[in-house]
């Protein structure tokens, strides 16, 4: 890797209306700019005179041993970026030894990239016609998913300043509508959205059920007592309501409102170690990255997204060691302001 910013080689790779697709946030972007930031102004309070001469970032999500405490977060239309979409997203996760949050709007089957991935999650946008989302879950449990991954910030799509995408090439084509309209509200994310979908997509698969897109302690418990068993602390990348509280402003008070209940996950703007260094300080079992691993996909395939999620990890280990902290379990409230 070069040392020119991930992003700006990406930029350069890509189609202009892919770029600004994967890159742009929702209305004045506002919460887009806070993301990053936010995580920078916590500072961190090292500890001293501790060994570091093991340290690792194993760890575990739902009871799945991962290698790293850097997740990869859901997003759409692999295809976009590279002809083999998410089977080289999966097949590069596994190689880092993360799990992959698939999402719905994929460009491959599922089926296709189960095959590829190593652990992976089911993302669920839950649709007008539950039929159609329901199929998907049904699909997702079959092919060895093990959780879902439900989406609660979308009762629908908020406006995005770029637009929506000029004109999708078939390599963007969202494989669980095949052949359906995606203008028709059936197949479009369901403003009725409610406590009983999580309910029900967790009765249909009998699996763990995890809720993304939380930003307050007295939701993330709605969720629980709805039947998640986990909870994703997001802002959707800055995508859907634009002046939200950032997410590790919110992490504290969901951490502490969910308490021994769940694991608790965060995502936005994680760009380097340090970041998630903060993160699991505050009490995230795990975070999730979203562009970094489209910027790796678009420039280098499955070895462009594990090169991505090593950086990250190795940039993860430096950041425990320095700050005198041998594990993820080892991250306490201790090192951040
Ligand atoms: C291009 C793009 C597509 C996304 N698609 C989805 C999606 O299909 N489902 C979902 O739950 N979140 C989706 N997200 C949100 C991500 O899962 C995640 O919350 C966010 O990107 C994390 O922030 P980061 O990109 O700053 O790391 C998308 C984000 C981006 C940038």
């Amino acid at each position: 890797m070069t040392h020119e910013p991930l992003e700006a080689r990406a930029r350069a790779v890509l189609p202009d209306d892919v770029y600004r697709y994967f890159a742009a946030g929702s209305g004045q972007e506002r919460t887009l700019a806070d993301q990053e930031r936010a995580w920078d102004a916590l500072h961190l309070r090292p500890r001293l005179l501790r060994d570091v001469s093991s340290v690792t970032t194993r760890t575990t999500v739902l009871g799945t041993e991962v290698a790293t405490p850097v997740l990869v977060a859901p997003s759409a239309l692999h295809g976009l970026a590279h002809p083999d979409g998410e089977v080289a997203t999966a097949t590069g996760t596994r190689e880092a030894g993360s799990l992959l949050v698939l999402s719905m709007r994929a460009s491959r089957t599922l089926e296709d990239v189960a095959a590829a991935a190593g652990p992976w999650w089911q993302q669920m946008y839950v649709l007008g016609d539950r039929g159609v989302s329901d199929e998907v879950a049904r699909r997702a449990a079959a092919a060895g998913a093990r959780a879902l991954v439900v989406t609660v910030d979308v009762p629908f799509v908020a406006r995005r300043p770029s637009g929506p995408l000029p004109a999708l090439p078939p390599s963007a084509i969202v494989e669980a509508l095949a052949g359906r309209d995606p203008a028709d509200p059936r197949y479009q994310q369901a403003p009725d959205l409610g406590p009983a979908d999580i309910a029900r997509l967790k009765e249909l698969t009998g699996l763990p059920v995890v809720a993304k897109g939380v930003l307050r302690g007295d939701e993330a418990v709605r969720c629980l007592d709805a039947g998640a068993d986990a909870v994703i602390v997001s802002t959707h990348g800055g995508r859907q309501l634009d002046g939200v509280v950032p997410s590790p402003v919110a992490l504290p008070e969901v951490v502490a409102a969910v308490g021994d209940r769940a694991e608790v996950y965060v995502d936005g703007g994680i760009r380097t170690g340090t970041h998630v260094l903060r993160a699991l300080a505050l009490g995230a079992r795990a975070v999730l990255v979203g562009r970094p691993v489209l910027w790796g996909l678009a420039l280098g395939g499955a070895d462009g997204v594990r090169e991505v999620l090593d950086d990250l990890t190795a940039s993860t280990r430096d950041a425990f060691g320095l700050a005198g902290c041998t594990s993820p379990a080892d991250a306490g409230r201790d090192l951040v302001r």
